[in-house]
């Protein structure tokens, strides 16, 4: 712990000496969230994550996440330095959505209005007309839709499907998953519920459709964090990252949360309900990213950047 402390210690100071802000995902490690909130930085979703970027009056900004939100912020925000504790950090989401095979993709279906998940790399963005984040998914969708839109959907499929169930619209989907919510087991929380048959159950929309459907609230980090606080239940079941338990636990204080089941337990789940690129933000990486910088910066090319900033700016209007 003292050795914790030292980091933190330390990773404060670096952060000030170098005009630097953090910018955490809910699904980081809770002393990474805890010190990107001391620190004056932002712990949030994906959404608010690339609006406090955008906005930071910082020019260097660390984001703690993966590599699709450190690429966002570059985006938005060219004068900026974004650094990350690790580029290695990435999503099966946007490592599922080669740039090759979705151009094609999407080549071959010329007549339909392309909208991409955050979670995917710039060269996808680039080729897209909207980027969504799992908070305004359904409100654009259902904008586009009433426009007569057909779509492509990528890379998230249990997302899309949650999506197209709600909104009826017309969606062409690439077959993508997220290793972490694709684990959650409608089986097992029906276990679950049956022990705790009092527990609302918040699922996160990456999650299989049988899983989605127990729910009583789907919705991205943010709305399922919102949703533990103003719901009359003294108990939830959490079908998302362990990650969040932190900070709904701190704005829930009262109320019992409780890890949804996924099909393996153990030594026989892939993820464990934790994503293993968030895990990848340690104390030890941050501060190398404010100490040995190199290789740990985030670089777009102007020509990507430029495309890619329009969907992006499309879903930041559309949200504002
Ligand atoms: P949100 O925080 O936008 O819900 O995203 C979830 C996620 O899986 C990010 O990797
Ligand atoms: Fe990607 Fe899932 Fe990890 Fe989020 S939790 S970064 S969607 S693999």
């Amino acid at each position: 712990a003292s050795r914790e402390q030292a980091l933190i210690s330390e990773i404060t100071l670096l952060l000030k000496q170098h005009n630097a802000t953090l910018v955490a995902h809910y699904y980081t490690d809770p002393v990474i969230q805890a010190l990107a909130e001391a620190t004056g930085g932002c712990v949030s979703d994906s959404l608010e994550m690339a609006r406090f970027g955008r906005d930071a009056r910082e020019q260097t900004l660390i984001v703690a996440g993966v590599k699709f939100m450190g690429e966002t912020a570059k985006i938005l925000s060219p004068e900026k330095r974004v650094f990350m504790p690790t580029l290695e950090a990435t999503c099966s989401l946007d490592l599922g959505c080669p740039e090759k095979e979705f151009t094609a993709f999407c080549d071959a279906n010329p007549d339909r209005t392309v909208v991409v998940y955050a979670n995917t790399s710039a060269a996808v963005k680039a080729r897209a007309d909207w980027v969504v984040t799992s908070s305004i998914a359904l409100e654009i969708v259902e904008h586009l839709d009433s426009q007569g839109k057909k779509l492509i959907w990528g890379p998230d499929r249990h997302l899309g499907a949650y999506i197209q169930k709600q909104t009826g619209a017309d969606m062409l989907m690439w077959n993508g998953e997220c290793i972490v919510h694709d684990e959650f087991s409608a089986k097992a929380l029906k276990t679950a519920k049956h022990l705790h048959p009092e527990a609302a159950i918040l699922v996160h929309p990456e999650s299989p459709a049988s899983v989605v459907d127990m729910a009583d609230a789907v919705g991205s980090t943010s709305q399922l964090i919102k949703a533990a606080q103003s719901m009359d239940n003294q108990k939830f079941i959490v079908a998302t990252d362990k990650g969040i338990f932190y900070k709904m636990q701190q704005l829930a204080p009262n109320k019992e949360l409780i890890e949804a089941p996924t099909a393996g337990q153990g030594a026989t789940c892939r993820s464990c309900a934790n994503c293993p690129w968030m895990a990848m933000n340690g104390l030890e990486a941050l501060k190398n990213s404010l100490i040995h910088p190199q290789g740990r910066e985030i670089f777009v090319s102007e020509d990507l950047r430029e495309k890619a900033m329009i969907p992006l700016n499309r879903m930041l209007d559309f949200a504002a």
